[in-house]
């Protein structure tokens, strides 16, 4: 087996092989910081400065409370259904046993992060007695999945493939600054930076992937593939916004107020920017592939402002 073999990577290396549950400790009290406030859009507005301290510091919770509970969700109901199929040799594409071995250690790994991200939720909201809002994932699941249905109507799974493709591509802030910010609580960032570790590895699994499905699709099913990913990319990334009009209610804003803040820290120029930064390594991606180059390709990146 050599260095790079990818079961002794995995056993060496996941996190569900390798890191201890990770607990809360007494950091609370000494008001170490939930989440990066930089990382907080609207957290540094005005009308929210002007908030009392006990009613920020929630906000702060809310908003990591939220990125956790959509990772529980996200992991377990768009990537695992893609994962569970490759592993099990129903993915229709022709994968070699070894890819399917590496699907079930994603399928395993992923799932290992969505009981991580809700032990984090639930050792944080007992211990400060900030309640998580209730988070209803299935919009944002439905508005990904229309995305792949109208553009491959009759290619459902590789549409659903294609999802998985563009996210563990993605290179998101979260997973690269919240475990270099030493004001943020112990448990919040070893949590993210266990998981950040584990998705290089599933950045590796898909990059590959993709550059065998691509070269193994007739022409015209090409050219709807490239006009398909700057939607898919787009529908990840863009901010979801209920919980956060949600929030900021929870925490005693005006509709008037809440509407200001949410127009104020969420711009389209700086949306877009966000977008171009996260996907840089998916657009790549797609680049080296020749993606870009069939009929309509590099329009569709370039009016998805996923090109400058
Ligand atoms: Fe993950
Ligand atoms: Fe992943």
């Amino acid at each position: 087996m050599s260095a790079a073999d990818p079961r002794r990577e995995w056993d060496e290396r996941a996190g569900v092989r390798t890191c201890p549950r990770r607990r809360l400790g007494d950091e609370l009290d000494a008001g170490q910081l939930f989440f990066p406030p930089a990382l907080v859009p609207y957290g540094d507005h005005p009308r929210v400065r002007a908030l009392p301290a006990p009613h920020r510091r929630a906000l702060f919770a809310r908003h990591l409370y939220h990125y956790l509970d959509f990772t529980t969700q996200f992991e377990t109901r768009v990537v695992n259904r893609v994962t569970e199929r490759i592993a099990g040799g129903r993915s229709g594409l022709d994968v070699r046993t070894a890819t399917r071995l590496d699907a079930y250690r994603i399928y395993v790994d992923e799932g290992y992060h969505s009981l991580c991200s809700l032990d984090v939720i639930d050792q944080l909201s007992r211990a400060s007695g900030i309640a998580p809002a209730p988070y209803d994932f299935a919009p944002f699941l439905a508005r990904l999945d229309a995305v792949g249905e109208g553009a491959l109507p009759d290619a459902g799974r590789l549409a659903q493939l294609l999802q998985v493709v563009v996210f563990e591509t993605l290179i998101t802030a979260i997973l690269n600054d919240v475990p270099k910010d030493p004001r943020v609580l112990t448990l919040v960032r070893d949590t993210v930076r266990d998981h950040a570790r584990d998705e290089g590895r599933h950045h590796v699994f898909f990059a590959g992937l993709f550059r065998e499905v691509w070269g193994q699709q007739p022409a015209a099913l090409r050219g709807r593939i490239a006009r398909c990913l700057p939607g898919l990319i787009r529908s990840s990334l863009l901010p979801d916004l209920r919980p956060v009009r949600a929030s900021l209610a929870a925490a005693g804003l005006g509709p008037a107020d809440v509407a200001a803040v949410v127009a104020d820290s969420y711009p389209a120029d700086r949306v877009d920017q966000g977008i171009r930064t996260a996907s840089r390594h998916a657009v790549r991606l797609f680049e080296e592939t020749g993606v870009l180059d069939v009929p309509g390709g590099r329009e569709a990146f370039s009016t998805a402002e996923l090109l400058r």
